[in-house]
């Protein structure tokens, strides 16, 4: 691992690519955990005596230049409270005034620049803007673990130009240990929950982790294609009709290879999709027309916390139900629960996704889980088995 632990990088420019495509509503960040975590790797390269230059993307600007909506100022105000120093920055996206910039910073100075995404080629890995990113600093370092499936400029490309100063970051480093430890020697019994609206985003990771696991929970509104392709009413709750024999493969594949695959046996249901809707219990997975499972009803809740209480090895991806209405919360919050006190109890846990990471920060019990991924798609390409671009760019 070609770690930034062992190096002083005292007088360097590091070039960093973080992570910091975080929720903004209304100009004011909902969640700050890519910026929490990338910033020990921020701390040592300044304390070793580097100055840091950020790059980050926001979102996914579609016009080609800058898009006021999609500027990081935000980010670069709230990570200059948090690190309590000014972050150089400018809006101008001409190599001329960044470098000038970035000639300008000392030792224990830090700048951001303006959305990596705002530039042509950022998301081809063109080689031409690789190129005059990696003349504004001497070494680069990647921390952006959230991004290390996208084979970008900033994040691939870049590397090529450093072929002896190129690490991963505190943040990457820290992701690729937790997985691999994941991946290749669980403690049993290991138990994945994957949850999540659809079957074919989670597909390959399911496949992947068959023959690692002795439990497979499946919730959420993807579970409804399970139902419905094993002959359940679901009245009008969310399926992919052309995924269902797909469902029907996979209930095999689990029988075929020993995993116990748990579905919820019980249902809440609303007759529309918002937190005061009509709600009914359905003691069985049997909804009628007019009403959508939302959530885990009682039984299953309890079915899942006994399962995951079990548990050594504990991977959790997706929520269970409608979290975001406090109405069908319950589900994903008894999840974050037992999850808790399984770790507490010894096990080693592990979430991830944008959705499961803000249910386990709103229930409370985020302090108690092992390991929570600051990746979303990245979390699942890593678990579907692929090579990330962005780690390999550093390996090679
Ligand atoms: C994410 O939010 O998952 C990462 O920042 C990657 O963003 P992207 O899907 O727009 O590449």
């Amino acid at each position: 691992m070609k770690s930034i632990k062992n190096v002083n990088f005292a007088g360097k420019k590091a070039l960093v690519r973080v992570d910091f495509n975080v929720p903004i509503d209304k100009g004011q960040i909902t969640d700050d955990t890519r910026i929490r975590e990338a910033l020990p790797t921020i701390e040592k390269l300044l304390s070793d005596g580097a100055s840091v230059i950020l790059m980050a993307h926001f979102g996914r600007p579609k016009k080609g230049g800058f898009e006021p909506e999609l500027s990081l100022k935000p980010v670069v105000d709230y990570l200059s409270k948090m690190i309590n120093k000014p972050v150089a920055f400018t809006q101008s996206l001409d190599f001329k005034d960044i470098k000038a910039l970035a000639d300008e910073l000392k030792s224990g100075d830090v700048m951001m620049i303006e959305n990596i995404r705002f530039y042509q080629g950022e998301t081809k890995g063109d080689e031409q803007l690789a190129k005059k990113l990696s003349e504004l600093g001497d070494c680069y370092v990647n921390d952006a673990f959230g991004a290390a499936h996208r084979e970008h400029s900033s994040t691939a490309t870049i590397a090529r130009f450093f072929p002896n100063d190129k690490y991963f970051g505190l943040l990457m480093e820290n992701e690729i240990v937790n997985l691999n430890r994941l991946m290749s020697s669980p403690n049993k019994p290991f138990t994945a929950i994957i949850g999540g609206s659809k079957i074919s985003s989670k597909i390959d990771v399911i496949h992947n982790l068959l023959p690692l696991v002795d439990n497979l929970i499946i919730g959420g509104g993807m579970s409804y294609t399970f139902a419905k392709s094993r002959g359940n009413r679901i009245g009008n709750s969310i399926c992919e009709d052309d995924k269902m024999q797909v469902a029907l493969d996979l209930i095999e594949e689990a029988k075929n290879k020993g995993v116990n695959l748990y579905l919820p046996i019980d249902i809440m249901a609303g007759d529309a999709f918002s937190n005061d809707c009509n709600v009914k219990y359905c003691p069985e997975v049997d909804i009628p027309d007019g009403w959508e499972g939302m959530d885990a009803g009682e039984k299953t809740r309890e079915l899942f916390r006994e399962v995951i209480l079990k548990s050594q090895t504990i991977l959790w991806n997706g929520p269970v139900g409608v979290f975001e209405f406090e109405t069908f919360a319950k589900g994903t919050d008894a999840i974050a629960k037992a999850v808790a006190e399984a770790t507490d109890k010894g096990a080693f846990s592990a979430v991830g996704g944008g959705d499961s990471v803000s249910a386990i920060n709103k229930s409370g019990f985020a302090d108690k889980i092992s390991y929570i991924s600051t990746g979303g798609g990245a979390m699942l390409e890593f678990l579907e088995g692929k090579t990330l671009p962005g780690i390999k760019a550093i390996m090679d």
